[in-house]
């Protein structure tokens, strides 16, 4: 009989977890409750045509945006196995205005965006999950403070996403680099598939809604047009790529290589991803693949988050691609001070 060669996430954590700057096990239980909500999710996105789960809840949330009937129940799985586990203090969640407090004797701060791209719900299009850990500020045993909840995101110890794509994975960081691992059905167990996960460089995929070009600001269109330029040492005209799912869009970039941009405009300055639960996360990704993350001109993960729904512009991706697009940004904000 053939040797079962599968490394299980499981597996990978424990034999990977003297890698945490504190091998006391907590981390672990912590992604395993992560992961095991993330299976009960994926699920429900399976079989969601049959499940009468599609379509609106008929409320909005604190962004004003509709929400679906799936965003409520990965809100609730999520939420549910982080109470189960113990090892979670608090969990900040795009769908709660407020944080929720869980458990006073846990050591960690959760952010997530339990599903995202949930306008893509309905239509089997790809969605994700992202979380993102942080160690609490307060001492265990006290009331987590706002302090706790509005860390920088260079104070992360974990970040990763689920992509409920046309196969399930989960990618994730500790600070030791990316590891990728994808779910067989089979056995139920997300599986090894792509270890130390690095991006290129540079790539040729550019992703931004240009339905929004109009009200982009001088740089991006810059940038935009140095992208179509026919330029094919550097591989230019690059090719636009936008499926509207921040997890699949940044997946597809970060393994072909490529750049993601949601900037601000002059009536929303801070654009429209959220910068605690979606930005911070996949900024730590990025680095730690050795690509980059900005808001056009400020590294991502030092921005100091001053509200927990936090919007910032975005530029994330292959090192090189952003770098460019800081620089059109860079020469814009010259130009607006007359430098
Ligand atoms: P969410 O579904 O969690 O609200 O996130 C939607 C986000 C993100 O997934 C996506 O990249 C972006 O919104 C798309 O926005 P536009 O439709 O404005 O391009
Ligand atoms: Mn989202
Ligand atoms: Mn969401």
């Amino acid at each position: 009989m053939q040797e079962n060669t599968h490394t299980t996430v499981h597996q990978f954590i424990l034999d990977r977890q003297n890698d945490f700057s504190f091998a006391t096990g907590e981390l672990s239980r912590l992604m395993r409750d992560i992961i095991l909500a993330s299976r009960i999710v994926n699920r429900d996105v399976n079989k969601a045509g049959l499940m009468d789960i599609l379509g609106n809840y008929g409320s909005v949330n604190v962004q004003g945006e509709e929400v679906k009937k799936l965003d409520v129940r990965a809100n609730e799985e999520f939420i549910n196995a982080l109470k189960r586990g113990g090892e979670c203090a608090a969990v900040i969640s795009e769908e709660d205005e407020e944080t929720n407090h869980i458990n006073t004797r846990g050591a960690y701060i959760v952010a997530m965006d339990p599903l995202d791209g949930s306008s893509n719900i309905d239509v089997n299009v790809s969605i994700g999950t992202i979380f993102s850990i942080y160690r609490r500020l307060s001492p265990v045993g006290s009331e987590v403070t706002m302090e706790d909840c509005l860390q920088p995101g260079v104070n992360q110890v974990a970040a990763g996403y689920i992509l409920y794509g046309s196969s399930t994975m989960l990618v994730y960081t500790t600070g030791k680099g990316v590891n990728g691992f994808t779910l067989d059905l089979s056995i139920g167990e997300f599986c090894l598939s792509n270890p130390n996960v690095m991006t290129p460089e540079v790539g040729n995929l550019y992703s931004i809604n240009e339905g929004n070009y109009q009200k982009f600001p001088e740089g991006v269109k810059n940038y935009i047009k140095y992208c179509q330029e026919d330029v094919k040492a550097d591989k230019r005209p690059y090719s636009t790529r936008y499926i509207g799912s921040f997890v699949a869009d940044f997946h597809r970039n970060l393994m072909k290589g490529g750049i993601y941009i949601y900037p601000g405009t002059d009536k929303d300055p801070n654009g429209k991803l959220r910068l605690i639960y979606e930005c911070n996360p996949m900024a730590f990704l990025v680095e730690q693949a050795g690509g980059r993350a900005t808001d056009g001109h400020t590294r991502i993960m030092e921005l100091t988050p001053e509200k927990l729904h936090q919007r910032t512009p975005v530029f994330i991706g292959s090192k090189t691609m952003v770098l460019k697009a800081e620089e059109f940004m860079q020469a814009q904000a010259e130009q607006v001070n007359g430098g």
